[in-house]
């Protein structure tokens, strides 16, 4: 192993006091560009955690091979055998949750990514606009005109979820349950959780992975249902077993809840920036230019991680093989040195390399989805609506630290 290079800067940052404080998660802008003016890459010494802000040595670090996802790696890592007995419910939860391309390394994660990547390309997701579309018209047929209505739970919530349980022929009935599983799932991408939180996260992993059991052998024989029919097969063939294809299964159902986060970031940004949302409406052109642009401005998630597997450089330092390393994506998708008037929100910009995706291998196999998502309801609101304003203060989530999103967003729409 390679001596690691001293931080060219060693400021005094208590970085989970900052992560973790209601203040920083409802607003980390001022922290982060703070931190970011004093360099792109930071060392946690006493947790021995690399924190990116930069765009430049994230998109690097996402790509590098030497830079895992698997955990395991991690020296820490809660699903280490050796992590077993200092945390006996963490080891068991990211144990049950292991096994899925999100936390797997080459090659094993391309064996499990190549069995869905065909039903998730680009060009295939067009197809699905008018399913999307009716979902969100009969949310917006049911939202009240000039009353005071909270979009969160009574609009950004459904969406997403509708649209993936239609996309695996899930019955609604199975709404609430659901929900219930992905609002304790969603901890799991937390920097702390309680005992509690785990043992509710455990609980809805193993009901989750016991429904979709369930479900794939109900739908055994059903052409139409194309991800369940591609799960099976690989399920039959070998390529995967039950274990990986019901946490992959889960990963790709409960992947809706960052598109929640979009819609509300989203829509509260062009209320907040009236010229733009203007704008947008009287060029209904600029639509992708403004999902992009939204995305940047108020990101659905707060950090991407890596491990490194080998020694790995990056901007001058050595992170050591074994070290966690966390890209803050407020603090890039928010980097001058990538984006001119980086603190501007600009319907039109172009080029926008936003990062909320993440990048390299595991670049979200959902985008083209999430993306169609929010262009259909901001659509369909903008038709319906022609004011859209607010009707109280939002509420950050504040005891989310890796989503970023909305718990609620009063609004008042005028037809
Ligand atoms: C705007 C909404 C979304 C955001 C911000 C988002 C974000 C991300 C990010 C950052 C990653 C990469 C994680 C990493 O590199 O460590 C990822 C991976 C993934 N996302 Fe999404 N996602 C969204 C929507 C979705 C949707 C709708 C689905 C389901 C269809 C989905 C399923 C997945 C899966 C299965 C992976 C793992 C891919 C892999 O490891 O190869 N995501 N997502």
């Amino acid at each position: 192993m390679s001596e690691t290079t001293a931080p060219a800067i060693a400021p005094a940052i208590d970085w989970w006091t900052m992560l973790t404080d209601p203040d920083y998660l409802a607003n980390p802008h001022p922290d982060l560009k703070r931190i970011r003016e004093m360099g792109p890459v930071h060392l946690d010494a006493p947790s021995g955690i690399y924190f990116v802000l930069g765009h430049e040595a994230f998109n690097a670090m996402v790509r590098a091979p030497e830079m895992g996802r698997d955990t395991r790696a991690w020296t820490n890592g809660w699903s280490r055998p050796e992590s077993k007995a200092r945390d006996p419910l963490s080891f068991e939860l990211f144990s049950e949750f292991q096994r899925q391309m999100v936390n797997a390394d080459q090659p094993d994660h391309r064996r499990m990514r190549d069995v869905y990547e065909k039903a998730f390309r680009p060009a295939e997701i067009p197809s699905l606009r008018p399913m999307i579309e009716a979902e969100a018209r009969k949310l917006a047929d049911e939202l009240p005109e000039g009353e005071p209505v909270d979009f969160m739970t009574s609009f950004a919530n459904h969406l997403p979820l509708r649209v993936v349980r239609n996309l695996f022929r899930i019955s609604p009935d199975m709404d609430p349950a659901l929900a219930r599983w992905n609002a304790a799932l969603v901890k799991i991408g937390d920097i702390m959780m309680s005992q509690e939180q785990k043992r509710e996260a455990l609980e809805a992993l193993r009901a989750y992975k016991a429904f979709l059991r369930e479900h794939l052998e109900a739908e055994r024989g059903n052409g139409e249902n194309r991800l369940i029919a591609l799960a099976l097969e690989a399920l039959d063939d070998g390529t995967m077993d039950e274990d990986e294809t019901l946490n992959n299964l889960k990963g790709l159902v409960s992947g809706n809840e960052t598109t929640v986060n979009v819609l509300g970031n989203g829509l509260l940004t062009l209320i907040d920036n009236p010229s733009e949302f203007e704008r947008l409406r009287a060029n209904p052109d600029l639509m992708r230019t403004a999902i992009e642009e939204m995305m940047r401005y108020e990101p659905a998630i707060n950090f991407i991680l890596r491990v490194a597997l080998k020694d790995f450089e990056l901007n001058g330092m050595t992170l050591p093989a074994g070290s966690l390393a966390l890209g803050l994506i407020c603090a890039i998708n928010r980097d001058p040195a990538r984006f001119a008037d980086a603190e501007t929100f600009d319907v039109s910009r172009r080029p926008n390399a936003q990062v909320i995706f993440g990048g390299g291998p595991h670049v979200c196999i959902g985008a083209a989805l999430a993306r169609l998502e929010v262009d259909v309801a901001l659509t369909v609101l903008m038709e319906r609506f022609s004011r859209i304003e607010l009707a109280g203060d939002p509420v950050w989530w504040t005891d989310r630290t890796n989503q970023r999103g909305l718990e609620s967003l009063p609004v008042r729409l005028w037809r």
